[in-house]
């Protein structure tokens, strides 16, 4: 494609967008959902639905600039412990309002960097989870680490506990864009973690890459790709940067002169899909690549690939029950997410009986089928309007906006059916977008009055 295209569609296409991970997004959360619609949700779960569980764990040995997740540095042994314990006392009382015995299927540490849990504190709670539920023997334990804070025996303890998967931060291996986004972190580090958490039985390695970093180029993010799939991590998810000063304060240090602009962004991300798929990896969705014997792919081709606040996975559960300052729950009724910061999550657990919930949304029906639509668009790229749940419903609307990117080749129309084109791909949140009715209704706070950076998060 030419720059003068390329730099057209920058202007069409730039702009924050949400990354699907749920319908309705977190911009619709609001108090209006707190913890008493949260204990009414989960009290009328059925008995025998099988739940996943997600444990946050907002803490890092060390700060990276770009980072835009929930963590901050906690050094103290005695606060980490102590944080397990607040986990376990959540489990507990969620597991008082759902009962116990209930399948798990999936169960992930996410943060932050789960693994400063002290492996005592990990024990409890793996222990906590055994005690109240049932695990599959073949169900999905993961967690993230971070190669250059590996604590001694770790990989060990997750192999004894069952754990089969892990996912680690790598972002670049240039040094001039490890200096600039405060992450140092050597190649062999990275290979060194890998080959301990292999060596400890844990087959699952997904390798975080990230495009659109200060002082990247095509050859250097190519350079990353194809060093890292050396390694052959079963998936790699390949994010573009997300720069948002005003919400996350340490980004304030990213040299912004330095950071490619949109148009070297989409050929940053072209070309690492370009050496992925030579190094033998398939895409899958908007940004992520795996190997062909990896069950994402395998779920890919049987049409049952998931998205849900952890990105892509096997994980077939309707109820996610997430644990942890900031965590999300998905419920029949809704979403809700519990306190941002560690500290008032903390008195909330110690000073009241009930859950930790700030905020959520209820969804309405329309919510739940634009949330099926959305889910498998971003799954599958593709969309049958006149089948399926869409059945019935009105979409012209829909379908009528759709024609700008029939025109720019990204989406293909046949009758009721819409298919993301392979150029498509890095514009499938612009397709969803389309179906996202609550986008327009938020307040323009949230959407248009947010500052628009330089560089558009949504390509
Ligand atoms: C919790 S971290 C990974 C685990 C571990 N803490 C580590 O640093 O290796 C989750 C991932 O989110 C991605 N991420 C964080 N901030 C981002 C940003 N501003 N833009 C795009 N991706 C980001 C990174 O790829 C990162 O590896």
């Amino acid at each position: 494609m030419s720059a003068a295209s390329l730099s057209d569609l920058v202007l069409r296409y730039g702009g924050n967008l949400p990354r699907y991970t749920s319908y309705p997004t977190a911009a619709s959360f609001t108090e209006a959902v707190g913890p008493a619609q949260a204990e009414q949700w989960l009290r009328a779960l059925p008995a025998d639905e099988p739940v996943s569980l997600y444990f946050h764990v907002p803490f890092c040995d060390e700060l990276c600039r770009f980072c835009g997740c929930n963590t901050s540095v906690m050094r103290h042994e005695d606060g980490r412990m102590a944080y397990g314990d607040l986990l376990r006392e959540e489990l507990r009382r969620i597991v008082a309002l759902v009962g116990s015995g209930r399948r798990v299927r999936h169960l992930q540490f996410g943060g932050g960097t789960p693994s400063t849990l002290p492996a005592a504190s990990l024990r409890q709670v793996l222990r906590s989870v055994r005690q109240f539920f049932r695990i599959d023997p073949d169900a999905e334990l993961a967690m993230e680490l971070d190669p250059r804070h590996v604590p001694s025996g770790y990989p060990e303890l997750l192999g004894a506990l069952g754990f089969t998967r892990i996912s680690i931060g790598v972002q670049d291996l240039e040094e001039k864009v490890q200096e600039a986004c405060g992450r140092h972190q050597s190649f062999a580090q990275t290979e060194a973690c890998l080959t301990a958490v292999r060596n400890a039985g844990v087959s699952g390695v997904n390798v975080d890459l990230i495009y659109g970093l200060p002082y990247q180029t095509e050859e250097s993010v190519a350079a990353t790709a194809r060093k890292i799939a050396s390694l052959r991590p079963s998936r790699l998810a390949v994010f573009g940067y997300a720069h948002v000063p005003w919400k996350q304060k340490r980004q304030r240090l990213i040299p912004e002169e330095a950071l490619p602009l949109p148009v070297e962004r989409l050929r940053q991300r072209a070309r690492m899909e370009e050496v992925l798929c030579e190094e033998g990896y398939l895409p899958i969705g908007l940004d992520h690549y795996a190997l062909p014997d990896d069950p994402l792919v395998k779920a890919a081709q049987a049409g049952t690939l998931r998205r849900n606040f952890q990105g892509y996975t096997t994980d077939s559960s309707a109820v996610l029950l997430g644990m942890g300052a900031s965590a999300i729950s998905m419920l029949p009724g809704g979403y809700t997410q519990n306190i941002t910061a560690v500290a008032p999550y903390a008195r909330a657990l110690a000073d009241q009986p009930g859950l930790p919930v700030a905020r959520g949304v209820a969804r309405t029906a329309d919510d739940t089928l634009r949330g099926r639509l959305i889910e498998e668009l971003m799954c599958t790229m593709q969309l049958d309007l006149e089948a399926g749940p869409a059945k019935g419903h009105d979409f012209s609307a829909e379908y009528a906006a759709l024609k700008p990117l029939v025109q720019d080749g990204f989406v293909v129309l046949d009758g009721g059916s819409v298919r993301v084109t392979p150029e498509g791909r890095p514009f499938l949140r612009h397709v969803a977008a389309v179906f996202d009715t609550r986008r327009n209704a938020l307040p323009v706070a949230d959407s248009g009055a947010t500052p628009q950076p330089r560089f558009a998060t949504a390509l």
